[in-house]
């Protein structure tokens, strides 16, 4: 494709242009009966296989998209188009993708195991990044074994990562996923761990409420060290401390042996697997369950690198997206896991995701834009600089389930279509299973997320109403259209490791039934029993 070329001119953009009319005349409900596409569009990798560790897969359902499987072969010709393929290897091959910076994209080099060589300028940048590691590593465990002590001689129990953006939602989120972990739990034992990011002063006395400056580590995290919020909490942190302590503190004062590196290659919005994240989540976690979040995430590096496109996760998910934002003109994307250690998911991949990186990447070269969800894909050119002739980025927002279905799930039921993400997780990180109750928590959880995607398919149709009597001046309120696209996936767990990957998915009384007598799952398509069965399995 000529440089200055945008997609939107090739036959592949034009043939799914096309084929838009024809999807809009299909049901859902109707494509939902044809057991082998909704087979076809099952994807299960483990994808971390390769790395020998114990983890059961992945698995997406994408059958829920107003998608047929021949609008999925002709995006993956829209992707071969786009030369996806060839990309990907010069992102990993640390070419110089990113051309406005004229820079190597390569924050996969950032958890990738130690015998990596990945090169950017001809350098293999891996033993950097493992340098650095290792000094997080040696530091961290100095601080949280009371070696290393604060300026009064007591050991620091607790860490404020002061820091903006990037510098703070990946982090965030990471943490907030592995409070409730049990292995986490454990290892932070009694260790406070708090983000400060808003310039406001309430965000500063929020965070320092009960905190001891005596036993408060501060950690500055910032790419720049000019970002003016970072910067102002900074000294407000000091300031605390010195004031506390009785100190004089002319100077700013971090030595450079305290500091951590990290690489103009690393875009700030994928900064969690640098320093940024790595050392608060050390100083809380210890660098064990750290890396174990790293090899997460790299096992997606590795499978985004090497799955053909149809078994390919991350490559599905920008696929889709690009049909319903760019062909199907559906401006937003709702992201909703089925698991409060994933609040902080949503405003993660509203900035940029590890889970989605290698989505945003696509999304990179499909539309040719510097599209991240969501900081930059405001952008309305291409990466020459052409203005596109069609929307591209969605705006992403979410709610963990089952909260959200009590505050605006009504209106992607109803109202406006949203595409609907929804992530489930097999195993709870805290299981509770009330005495005399038929389904344990998780179960009930569980038995919305698979009922959700399914309401928004099939929808509720005025026949059905009247079979249940519903009074008539009711029936157009409590109509649903169904038709609205949505896709599931289920991850096993919520470990350090899972979480490292999701960072690149009316059941009620049948979900007991088939929990406790063995029989198949009645009542439900064949995508949904699927789903069911590998969660039963569990
Ligand atoms: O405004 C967005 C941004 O540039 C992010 O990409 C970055 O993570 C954040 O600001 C903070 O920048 P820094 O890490 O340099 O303080």
């Amino acid at each position: 494709m000529a440089s200055s070329a945008l997609i939107s001119d090739m036959e592949a953009w034009k043939e799914l242009k096309a084929h838009v009319e024809d999807i809009k005349k299909t049901h859902l409900r109707d494509l939902m009966n044809d057991a082998q596409r909704c087979q076809s569009m099952m994807v299960y990798d483990n994808p971390f296989q390769a790395l020998e560790v114990e983890f059961d897969g992945l698995l997406l359902d994408y059958s829920r998209q107003n998608a047929t499987l021949a609008t999925i072969e002709k995006l993956f010709k829209l992707a071969e188009t786009a030369n996806l393929k060839q990309k990907i290897n010069q992102m990993f091959g640390g070419e110089h993708i990113n051309s406005t910076e004229n820079r190597s994209v390569l924050h996969v080099a950032l958890r990738a195991p130690r015998d990596t060589v990945i090169q950017s300028d001809g350098k293999n940048v891996v033993p950097d990044v493992w340098k650095v590691l290792d000094k997080i590593q040696e530091f961290s465990e100095r601080v949280r074994s009371g070696s290393w002590v604060g300026a009064t001689g007591l050991p620091l129990k607790d860490v404020v990562a002061v820091g903006i953006g990037g510098s703070f939602l990946g982090p965030l989120f990471v943490h907030t996923a592995l409070q409730t972990d049990p292995e986490a739990m454990n290892s932070a034992s009694g260790r406070q761990l708090r983000f400060l990011a808003n310039v406001d002063p309430i965000d500063v006395a929020r965070n320092i409420t009960g905190l001891n400056p005596e036993t408060t580590l501060v950690v500055v995290v910032s790419k720049t060290f000019t970002t003016a919020e970072t910067m102002l909490n900074a000294r407000t942190l000091r300031e605390w401390i010195s004031a506390a302590l009785g100190l004089l503190v002319e100077k700013f004062g971090i030595d450079p042996n305290n500091a951590f590196a990290f690489w103009d290659w690393v875009g700030g919005r994928y900064s969690v697997c640098s320093a940024v994240g790595v050392l608060p989540l050390s100083l809380q976690y210890g660098f064990p369950i750290v890396e174990k979040f790293l090899k997460g995430a790299a096992s997606i590096d590795q499978h985004f690198y090497s799955a053909p496109h149809e078994k390919n996760i991350p490559v599905l998910l920008g696929l889709l997206s690009v049909w319903n934002v760019s062909f199907l003109g559906y401006p937003a994307r709702a992201i909703l896991p089925y698991s409060q250690a994933l609040e902080k998911f949503a405003p993660h991949i509203q900035q940029a995701s590890s889970f989605r990186s290698s989505l945003i990447l696509l999304a990179f070269f499909l539309w040719k834009l510097c599209v991240v969800s969501m900081e930059s894909n405001g952008k309305g050119v291409s990466i020459d600089g052409v203005p596109l002739p069609f929307e591209a980025g969605e705006i992403d927002f979410g709610e963990p389930g089952t909260n959200g279905q009590h505050s605006f799930y009504q209106l992607i039921h109803q109202g406006r279509i949203i595409p609907c993400d929804f992530i489930g997780i097999v195993k709870s990180q805290q299981p509770v299973n009330l005495k005399g109750e038929v389904v344990s928590n998780h179960d009930e959880l569980m038995s919305n997320f698979f009922a959700q995607p399914d309401a928004l398919a099939y929808g509720k149709t005025i026949e059905q109403l009247q079979k249940e009597n519903v009074a008539e001046h009711l029936i157009p309120h409590k109509t649903f259209s169904g038709n609205r696209p949505s896709l599931s996936l289920l991850l096993p767990s919520l470990t350090a490791y899972n979480v490292g990957q999701s960072l690149a998915t009316q059941v009620r009384k049948q979900l007991h039934a088939s929990r406790t007598n063995d029989e198949p799952v009645q009542g439900f398509n064949f995508s949904t029993a699927t789903l069911l069965k590998r969660y039963l399995e569990n």
